[in-house]
């Protein structure tokens, strides 16, 4: 969708100043008040900062799966990454999210990586290359510290025999101008690309049907990907199916002016995969709300609220709310200048990635434990 300030934001591109309330509107979800925090406390006793800072604030039936858990009646979580190249923070922050679910509901949680939609829609991969990005990407899932017992990772082209029973049920309810509509598709568009919606919403009802029951079903992901879920509501009751709920996140900014974190501009985001040097000099060249000169920004201030350095601290490297909001005022009030906050920041981004990279050396072992194959 685009508006007279033109953001766009579909499951293949969001670009320019998103109005999240807007999208809220637009997309018909529910924002995250402060009635569903309190209910999601009374099961977490603590609240994630991504829920704090409203970071996740929009929903479809949360307050849904809380009656059924409240009921007894155990949801599990899905979520998925599409591997066109290596993972960048950005998207971390809807599987970080996701491991505390894991860990506070006791959930299963089922990740598909989309090789498949990735080969069909970047002219640029091969079906080789989207594969191998599979493998590389699920390292750092598994590196978040998710629950072998409880986590299944599959590939599209690995696990087809399940998933295309169900997919072609659901295709067979969904019609092309249906997708056009959703999805912007048109005559030039491959086939493949056509019918993959059936295939992303497949693992909504994997559970329900692997174990001959109906499985509530929660998707933590970005809201970039809600109109996937959007066609799959329309079908679920169709074939007898609960909807699958939805929770959604903003977009990890860019570290160049306005706009998301994006794999396809390199110096725009951190890649898990980046060297402690690469992340280092990404940092030190990001856009700032800082003044020209030192003299200007003592006398008059930075402006945090369009600094990717600050929202850098926002959103992943201070959830100590105290110290975010002394930055934030030292950042103000000129007391805090951006070379000084870069070079904190450079810091907290290298001692995060190394932390993160041993992590992801070791999931080389275990990965065999979380892979589905059929
Ligand atoms: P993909 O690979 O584009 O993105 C993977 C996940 O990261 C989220 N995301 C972001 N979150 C915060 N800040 C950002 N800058 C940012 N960029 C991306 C996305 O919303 C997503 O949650 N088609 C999907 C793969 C998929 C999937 C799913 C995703 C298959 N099944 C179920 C979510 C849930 C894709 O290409 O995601």
């Amino acid at each position: 969708m685009e508006d007279e300030r033109e953001f766009i934001v579909t499951p293949w591109e969001v670009r320019g100043e998103v109005d999240y309330d807007k999208l809220i509107r637009e997309f018909g979800t529910m924002p995250i008040n402060d009635d569903l925090l309190n209910r999601i406390k009374k099961h977490t006793n603590d609240l994630h900062p991504f829920l704090r800072r409203k970071i996740f604030f929009s929903h479809r039936d949360f307050d849904w799966i809380l009656d059924k858990y409240e009921n007894n009646e155990k949801f599990f979580l899905y979520t998925g990454r599409g591997p066109s190249g290596h993972t960048h923070l950005g998207h971390l922050i809807p599987w970080i999210f996701t491991k505390y679910l894991q860990d506070k509901f006791d959930t299963e949680l089922y990740f598909q990586m989309t090789d498949d939609e990735k080969f069909l829609h970047n002219p640029e991969l091969s079906l080789n290359e989207t594969i191998n990005y599979a493998y590389d990407n699920a390292l750092d899932v598994i590196a978040l510290g998710f629950d072998p017992k409880k986590t299944f990772i599959f590939l599209d082209t690995e696990y087809m025999k399940t998933i295309y029973k169900i997919a072609i049920q659901f295709s067979k309810h969904v019609t092309f101008s249906t997708v056009k509509a959703a999805f912007g598709f048109n005559s030039s568009t491959n086939i493949g690309m056509i019918f993959f919606p059936s295939i992303q919403a497949a693992p909504c009802f994997f559970p329900s049907v692997l174990k001959g029951k109906n499985i509530p079903c929660l998707i933590p992901a970005a809201i970039d990907q809600s109109v996937y879920w959007r066609v799959a509501r329309d079908v679920a009751p169709k074939l007898g199916f609960y909807k699958p709920a939805e929770i959604h996140s903003k977009f990890f900014p860019s570290l160049m002016k306005g706009g998301k974190m994006s794999a396809s501009e390199p110096e725009s985001a951190i890649f898990t995969t980046d060297s402690l040097e690469q992340a280092e000099r990404k940092v030190k060249n990001a856009f700032t709300g800082g003044q020209a000169t030192i003299k200007e920004q003592k006398e008059k201030g930075g402006n945090p609220e369009i600094c990717p350095v600050y929202f850098y601290d926002y959103f992943l490297f201070d959830f100590d709310d105290k110290s975010l909001s002394e930055t934030y005022n030292n950042c103000k009030n000129g007391c805090l200048l951006c070379g000084e906050h870069k070079e904190r920041l450079a810091k907290s981004v290298k001692d995060f990635l190394s932390d993160h990279q041993k992590k992801r050396e070791k999931a080389k072992n275990i990965i065999d434990k979380f892979i589905l194959r059929d």
